[in-house]
């Protein structure tokens, strides 16, 4: 049976994401058809650099698709069914604050973990309430995936803001990544991977790979491969120096706890003092972006816009970013029912009963017409209930000081944040932040 055309709003459409982004639109065009795809951005000049590249790309792949670019949030939400989000408030001037601020206190640099992931997340939040709101003023029904970062932190806020908006969805692709190399390790297809997982967004461990096929959990094989061989990112776009260190982190962490397979993430909060030594505060991953993905693409974009054609230029396919939003998106619409790891509250304790309600917890779990089905994990142990707890008393800590402007809670979150937890420090670096963000967040 042919399947029914779809309406697509991208929020942040400005990002050097996009154009890989809409490649996977084209690759996936047959199992996720569109009508109509709306790019939206508040900074129109970012969308306009690619805006050329964007147009001849869909004039050649999907003639039939109504195209539309816009900054005004009242038109962008008009008659569509998926709204992708991918927004970064403050751009990547104020990822560089988030990630060299914290270096001056012998603080790990990250966008999504430690102070800088703190200060993202406080940017982020109002933004993102605003939007959902908006959404839901011309558009009751939209599935809104997001993958704004930190999407712990982020996540939370919206189930606490929209308690019952059913169809809101927070996703990452770092889990979708990880698998991605497990395959390419285990010579097997992704796809056949059927993962069990528990953790909170970023914080996370793989406690199960079983074979789709033949049930068999390929976890201990891989396990043993990674004792002696170092783990490898086998995807584009986790290839440049720092990915290549944190995938070989976990091959470290696994030294301590073998236990289960560690989300690289985790790295930050085991070995911070390490990777903050480290770092250079002149050239973080801000910078290593830069220079590599967003320069690839804005070249692209520029040659695409300056001879009008495509000729000699590539079509950017997102393998991991790109791909797994087309294929959630999917499973939602044609009830596919695809395992996924998953984001959600832990509401009534079901998913991970020795955990609090309102923990933002991720597993495994299917991708239904009716959203995200997280499989209940059961209860985890000591060691991970007590890294998971402190997690989550920051992540909530964070999100009450923004809904609040209350300084204190987020020193509280900060100092309870195992990539900090000395207060001094947590101190230094929440008003040096704070004083970064000025024109974004204040607290009192
Ligand atoms: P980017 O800075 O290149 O692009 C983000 C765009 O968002 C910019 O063009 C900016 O103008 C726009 N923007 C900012 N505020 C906005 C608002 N209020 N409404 C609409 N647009 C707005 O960023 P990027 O590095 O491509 O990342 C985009 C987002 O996706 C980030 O939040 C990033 O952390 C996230 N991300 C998440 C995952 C995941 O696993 N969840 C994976 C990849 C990227
Ligand atoms: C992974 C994570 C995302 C994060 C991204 C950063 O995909 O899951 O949450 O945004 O890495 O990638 P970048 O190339 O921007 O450093
Ligand atoms: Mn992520």
């Amino acid at each position: 049976m042919k399947r029914r055309q779809l309406g697509v709003t991208i929020v942040g459409a400005g990002s050097t994401r996009t154009p890989a982004l809409i490649g996977s639109l084209i690759n996936y065009k047959d199992r996720f058809p569109l009508r109509k795809l709306i790019l939206f951005d508040i900074d129109k000049s970012r969308m306009e650099v690619q805006e050329d590249y964007i147009r001849l790309t869909m004039e050649k792949y999907c003639p039939d698709v109504e195209l539309e670019f816009t900054d005004n949030e009242d038109e962008a939400y008009i008659d569509i069914d998926y709204v992708f989000v991918q927004m970064r408030v403050g751009g990547f001037e104020m990822r560089r604050h988030d990630e060299r601020i914290p270096l001056k206190y012998g603080l790990i640099g990250q966008e999504t973990c430690g102070p800088g992931g703190f200060a993202y997340g406080m940017r982020s939040i109002k933004p993102m309430i605003h939007m959902v709101e908006k959404i839901r003023e011309y558009n009751k029904d939209a599935w809104i995936l997001n993958y704004t970062n930190p999407a712990a932190i982020v996540g939370l806020a919206l189930a606490k803001v929209f308690p019952h908006d059913d169809k809101i969805l927070n996703m990452c692709d770092q889990p979708y990544s990880m698998i991605k190399s497990f395959a390419k390790i285990l010579d097997v297809d992704m796809y056949d991977i059927e993962p069990r997982y528990f953790g909170l967004n970023h914080f996370g461990w793989f406690t199960k790979l079983y074979h789709g096929k033949t049930g068999e959990d390929l976890l201990p094989k891989l396990k043993e491969h990674l004792v002696d061989h170092e783990f490898k990112p086998f995807n584009a776009e986790q290839r440049d120096q720092s990915w290549l260190d944190t995938y070989k982190n976990v091959n470290r962490m696994m030294k301590f706890f073998p236990e289960y397979l560690p989300n690289t993430y985790l790295q930050y909060y085991f070995f911070a003092d390490d990777i903050a030594k480290a770092s250079d505060p002149n050239f973080t991953r801000a910078d290593e972006a830069t220079r590599g993905r967003e320069k690839q693409v804005l070249d692209i974009c520029k040659q695409a816009r300056d001879q009008q054609s495509l000729d000699g230029i590539p079509l950017l396919i997102g393998e991991v970013h790109g791909n797994m939003m087309v294929e959630v998106a999917e499973s939602i619409a044609f009830d596919l029912k695809k395992v996924f790891i998953l984001m959600g509250t832990n509401k009534g304790r079901k998913i991970i009963p020795n955990m609090p309600e309102d923990a933002f917890v991720e597993v495994a779990g299917e991708l239904t017409k009716d959203g995200a089905m997280l499989y209940p994990y059961g209860e985890i142990k000591t060691f991970y209930k007590g890294l998971m707890e402190t997690q989550h008393a920051y992540e909530k800590l964070t999100v009450e000081s923004c809904l609040e402007s209350n300084y204190q809670k987020a020193l509280e979150g900060l100092t309870l944040n195992r990539a900090i937890a000395d207060p001094d420090k947590a101190k230094a670096v929440l008003d040096d932040l704070m004083e970064a963000n000025k024109d974004y967040w204040y607290l009192k």
